[in-house]
């Protein structure tokens, strides 16, 4: 049985589809220890970051010891392993207070932490649902623009004060300062965010923002993913135009190299990814998110999105994608909402992949859109723990 490897020399823009429990996040997993299998000059390049809105990547961190897979492990010749330094956990302030409540443990390195003044002023009035037109998002607006005209970084003291310091309607400026006291409260933003850069070469970090979700109606999840794909982009187009200058002996290639190390190439796998990109409406996260997969494979950004249904997927996505891992599917009809099955080189031989595809945990459908090809693949089983399990009414000694 031959084997099928995922190329890492040049950036990609993926996709990973399957309906329910077809192994999306596990081929997640999986990738993402083959890049912590990746020998230390190769990874120190690469830094990995894994949008988790469903709380099962955290265990990447132990050795899969799940019996079910026992035997098929054995089969593939795969040994339980981790690589628990390589790989960095991250939640916000409300995940530690929810757990310490219900008396839960929370498996985690270190709170997320975002610098306030990163957020713009469209995506306060975004997540606030408010209009710019509108008194009360003129009023946020001023006080946000004036900020960030005047220093790098502030405090939510600092917005509190400058709204005070408006000619407006108190009860207009009450209504602002209790949205972002709500926002305070929440521990996700301070001044200058966390001390350690959300992005490191070598590493591999888990953004576990699944108790983001129960918010309601604001989107924080997006914000986050925004504000991390706006800052790399900018960060990594800067980077790749000193790198031109240094080939062109603009400038010293000392210099370049010290940034090269602060600035790893990135991998961006985001599960459950039409909630960031869906298709159908814009979300705070629909642009940046764009600009990754239109501009992105220059400043070295790649993006591997996983999602149960295509076509809630941005269609940029699903016509910029030069990768498709696809689990399980049955028919033709699932192929022809990627829109992909139509090229000439998917046709010859679809059908009679699609009739040998029997359900099996971990089969998949590979179109390489470079390569212009189509391969059928098992994704092999996981090295370390995977906690996506199904809800079963079975005891577990009872499952097979
Ligand atoms: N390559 C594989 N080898 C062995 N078992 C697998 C493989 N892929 C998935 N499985 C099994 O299938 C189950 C479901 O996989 P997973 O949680 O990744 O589904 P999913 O597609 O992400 O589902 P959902 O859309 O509900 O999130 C896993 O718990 C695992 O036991
Ligand atoms: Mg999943």
């Amino acid at each position: 049985m031959g084997k099928t490897y995922l190329d890492i020399v040049s950036p990609h823009c993926m996709l990973v589809v399957g309906k329910r429990g077809t192994g999306k996040s596990y081929t997640l997993g999986v990738i993402a220890e083959e890049f912590a299998k990746l020998k230390e000059k190769y990874l120190k390049r690469v830094s990995l970051i894994l949008v988790d809105t469903m709380s099962v990547f955290h265990s990447l961190k132990k050795e899969n010891t799940d019996q079910n897979e026992r035997q098929i492990m054995e089969r593939f010749d795969i040994e339980p392993e981790c690589w628990k330094e390589k790989i960095r956990i991250l939640v916000p302030r409300t995940a530690v207070d929810e757990a310490e409540k219900d008396d839960r443990e929370l498996h985690y390195d270190e709170i997320l932490k975002l610098p306030l003044s990163k957020v713009e002023v469209h995506e306060w009035l975004d997540l606030f649902d408010l209009d710019i037109t509108e008194y009360t998002g003129t009023l946020l607006s001023q006080v946000i623009t004036d900020l960030k005209d005047d220093r790098e970084y502030f405090s939510f003291q600092d917005i509190y004060q400058k709204i005070e310091g408006q000619d407006a309607e108190k009860e207009r400026k009450e209504t602002i300062k209790n949205l972002f006291g709500m926002i305070e409260e929440l521990g996700l933003f301070s001044e200058r965010g966390m001390d350690e850069q959300l992005v490191e070469g070598g590493k591999i970090t888990v953004l576990d923002i699944s108790y983001l979700g129960r918010l309601g109606k604001y989107q924080l999840r997006n914000l986050i993913v925004s504000i991390f794909a706006r800052e790399q982009m900018s960060k990594r187009t800067l980077h790749t135009t000193l790198e031109m200058q240094s080939q062109a002996d603009l400038i010293d290639s000392d210099t370049v190299k010290e940034i090269t190390e602060a600035h790893p190439i990135i991998y961006m796998l985001i599960d459950e990814a039409h909630l960031f990109l869906p298709s159908g409406e814009d979300t705070i996260s629909s642009d940046p998110l764009i600009d990754w997969i239109k501009l992105g494979r220059h400043p070295g950004l790649s993006l591997i999105m996983a999602t149960q249904e295509p076509s809630a997927l941005h269609p940029t996505a699903i016509r910029q994608s030069d990768m498709i891992i696809a689990h399980n599917m049955t028919s033709k009809d699932d192929l022809d909402a990627l829109k992909v099955a139509k090229q000439s080189y998917m046709r010859k031989g679809l059908d009679e992949m699609i009739g040998k595809m029997e359900f099996k945990r971990g089969l998949a459908m590979i179109l390489d859109d470079k390569k212009r090809s189509l391969q059928l693949c098992r994704v092999r089983p996981r090295h370390t723990l995977h906690t996506g399990v199904d809800a079963s009414a079975l005891p577990p000694e009872e499952r097979h």
